[in-house]
């Protein structure tokens, strides 16, 4: 089992990487004393896989289960499911000391990460990340997230988890197109900061879409821990630092908002968003040519899509002009300047956005 901690203070935390780690929840959870009574926040496919695993656990270490499923989309994210989930929270943990435990991917962790924060302002919670996406990035930094009708992320507070455990057996039954999502961020993460990372990436790729154990527990300890170096210096993105983890996303959000959320999941987006990033980069000249084929190559080898297809592009264009990054009328945007070297750019006009978003479709 590999550790690496969040360093914040008070809010410092571990995460723990390592296949079949779930059976030992139970014992873990004990040693931080989190509470008596887990309120896990699941849905029905990920319970049937991994619930009995977890339950036993808990259950060894003298802590009451009681199971809250939520449906299986991004629509899960939603005020109506928090006040439910809260609603059984008082139902079935009432008398006890609650903790919340997220086990399911991106969607879950961002749900019951919330219902944790507002909580009688506040209850402890933990995430077992089950998607690779999740384990590399949405379990790690403590943005927790519901969307409204008109956007997504539009309400959430920083608040971070008490542990996050990421049990590399549970990839192995995430569907190959949950993989390919997941590789985006793992991408990013190389791109943006560690250029060793991703040739690394360039020779194992084929491993880790192959769900081999080593190479996801090694990939999962690299980007945590990148993410931990740069949540510890910038936690609540007010410092410009964490800022560069949108890589993609700016262009990315605006693709999975016009698809409605539902033709295209969040990474592959992301993966668009920065083949796009990528092409500003090269047009503003800020960037090698070579460099840029290299990261079309790693992510179309990944089985990522680098071409837009079945999303109308004056929809992103509306989602992005609308998008919480475009501030006032000022736009901000994470380009590179070669594999490893993000900077973060005020300015880019929007001719030039709405060209390369053209060549993508
Ligand atoms: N909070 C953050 O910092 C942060 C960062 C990135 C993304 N996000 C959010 O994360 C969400 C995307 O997360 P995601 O990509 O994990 O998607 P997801 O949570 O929708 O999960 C994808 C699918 O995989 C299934 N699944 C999960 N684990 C499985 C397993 N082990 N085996 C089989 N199937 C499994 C789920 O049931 C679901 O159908 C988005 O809402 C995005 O906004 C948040
Ligand atoms: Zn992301």
């Amino acid at each position: 089992m590999r550790t690496i901690r969040v360093h914040l203070g008070k809010r410092s935390y571990p995460i723990y990487i390592g296949s079949r780690l779930l059976g030992q929840t139970g014992r873990i959870v004990r040693s931080l004393s989190l509470g008596d009574c887990a309120y896990i926040v699941t849905n029905a496919r990920i319970k049937r896989r991994y619930g009995r695993a977890l339950a036993t656990s808990l259950q060894r270490s003298k802590v009451t289960v009681a199971w809250a499923l939520v449906g299986d989309t991004e629509q899960s994210k939603s005020l109506a499911q928090a006040a439910r989930l809260i609603t059984g929270i008082l139902k079935n943990c009432r008398s006890r000391r609650v903790f919340i435990v997220a086990l399911g991917g991106g969607v879950i962790g961002d749900l019951a990460g919330f219902v944790a924060a507002v909580y009688k302002r506040g209850v402890p919670y933990i995430q077992i990340p089950t998607t690779l996406l999740a384990q590399v990035d949405s379990s790690i930094g403590g943005k927790t997230a519901l969307d409204l009708p008109v956007g997504k992320n539009l309400i959430g507070v920083f608040y971070q988890p008490r542990l996050v455990i990421c049990d590399t057996n549970a990839i192995t039954s995430l569907p190959l197109r949950q993989i390919i999502a997941g590789m985006a961020e793992i991408i990013k993460y190389a791109v943006i900061c560690d250029p060793i990372f991703f040739k690394f990436l360039e020779k194992k790729y084929p491993q880790i879409l192959a769900k081999d154990q080593g190479t996801l527990a090694q990939v999962v300890s690299r980007c945590a821990s990148i993410k931990a170096r740069i949540v510890e210096r910038d936690e609540q993105e007010t410092r410009g630092l964490r800022t560069i983890l949108n890589f993609g996303h700016t262009l990315g959000h605006a693709i999975e908002t016009a698809g409605g959320y539902r033709r295209l999941n969040h990474g592959e987006a992301v993966a668009l968003g920065m083949v796009m990033a990528v092409d500003i980069g090269v047009r503003l000249r800020m960037m090698p040519k070579g460099e840029a084929i290299r990261i079309e190559r790693l992510l179309k080898s990944c089985g990522a899509t680098v071409q837009m297809r079945g999303v109308s592009l004056s929809k992103v264009l509306r989602a992005y002009v609308h998008d919480k990054k475009f501030v006032g009328r000022k736009n901000k945007f994470v380009l590179l300047r070669g594999i490893g070297k993000a900077v973060v750019r005020e300015n880019i006009p929007l001719g030039l956005i709405a060209d390369v978003v053209r060549g993508r479709s």
